[in-house]
């Protein structure tokens, strides 16, 4: 085994220290603290300023530990977590009664997954020797707001806070979330797997949450990922499609920043910046240039709407919730 890391060491020991830390994954920054630890998940909802029935989703090292937190494992998720793990997604299993409680937000259900970044697994391996089972950690923003794809953004809300530095996000936006705890999986966040390869991985046709047969945890929470509003920048984010920019732009009122896949005449907008033809590389930017265009004194962002089709649901999802 390669040897750990004094800064991923530390990081580990905090957590077994009932401490909060910033974790690199490849998809957002997490704000972390051992799942078991009733206090320590306390001080996350706290800090965080989000309800204290919107669960969290835990974090393990690998496959094996997951009967330590669902009472179930059913083949489709079987089969999806030795298709993508490690890796961006997130899957919802009936819970082991007692277990991890505070990090469920009290609900029957345990949402689990396996990050692939190197320092994100090198902790939580480290973070397991020190006695930590899973790492809970919600995005590390404020309730409500941009998440985090760099440690500078996790800085920039927590200050105080020891924040492990693994670079950029790679993936960008949040893990794909599946919920397997029902009679069929049921795509509750979009991310970046495509729709058809979770259902090709799980054997099982995955739909949508409007398409769902009915659940036997219907009290499942509203996801905050799954709020109307989220993802929120201060100014008004606007999507509109390539024509009404270009009809709008010279009309506009307010200083207005523009991310679009078409160029402008110099000094139309505010500010424009060039969106990517690729969704992965889309998703990639796509959080730290809401903060960018954010701070650039814009009053407005509008964003040219993504273009149709499965791959681009995850970044068209965060477009919509951060303009709502
Ligand atoms: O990529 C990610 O998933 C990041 C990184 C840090 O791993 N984490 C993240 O956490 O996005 P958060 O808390 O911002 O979003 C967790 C989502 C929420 O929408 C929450 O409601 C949902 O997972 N969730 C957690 N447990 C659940 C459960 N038992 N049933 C249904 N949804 C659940
Ligand atoms: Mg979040």
């Amino acid at each position: 085994m390669k040897a750990v890391s004094a800064e991923v060491r530390d990081a580990a020991q905090a957590l077994a220290s009932g401490d909060l830390i910033g974790l690199p994954t490849e998809t957002v920054y997490g704000l972390a603290a051992d799942a078991m630890n009733p206090l320590a998940v306390a001080a996350i909802f706290k800090a965080k300023g989000r309800p204290a029935n919107h669960p969290l989703i835990v974090h393990v090292a690998d496959a094996s530990q997951v009967p330590k937190f669902a009472s179930n494992v059913p083949a489709s998720a079987q089969k999806l977590m030795a298709a993508f793990w490690p890796g961006p997604l997130t899957v919802i299993l009936p819970r082991l009664t007692g277990v991890a409680d505070a990090a469920a937000g009290g609900h029957a259900t345990i949402a689990l997954r396996c990050p692939s970044h190197p320092m994100a697994l090198a902790l939580l391996h480290e973070a397991q020797c020190l006695g930590v089972q899973g790492v809970a950690a919600p995005s590390a923003n404020l309730f409500g707001r941009v998440s985090p794809t760099t440690a500078a953004h996790v800085r920039q809300a927590f200050p105080s806070l020891l924040v492990l530095d693994g670079g950029a996000c790679e993936v960008g936006i949040e893990s794909t979330i599946v919920d397997c705890s029902r009679t069929a999986p049921v795509l509750l966040r979009p991310g970046m797997l495509l729709l058809s390869a979770l259902s090709e991985a799980s054997g099982e046709v995955v739909t949508m949450p409007s398409n769902a047969p009915h659940s036997s945890h219907d009290q499942a929470p509203a996801a905050p990922g799954s709020l109307a509003s989220h993802y929120a920048p201060q100014a008004r984010l606007r999507l509109l499609n390539a024509e009404a920019i270009c009809q709008q732009l010279p009309n506009a009122a307010v200083k207005v920043a523009v991310w679009a896949r078409f160029t402008l005449p110099n000094g139309v907008a505010f500010k424009h910046v060039l969106m990517p033809s690729n969704p992965a590389e889309c998703a990639h930017h796509l959080f730290a240039l809401l903060r960018e265009l954010d701070t650039s004194g814009a009053q407005e962002i509008w964003v040219e709407s993504p273009p149709a089709g499965p791959a681009w649901d995850g970044v068209r999802d965060r477009l919509q919730r951060a303009a709502h």
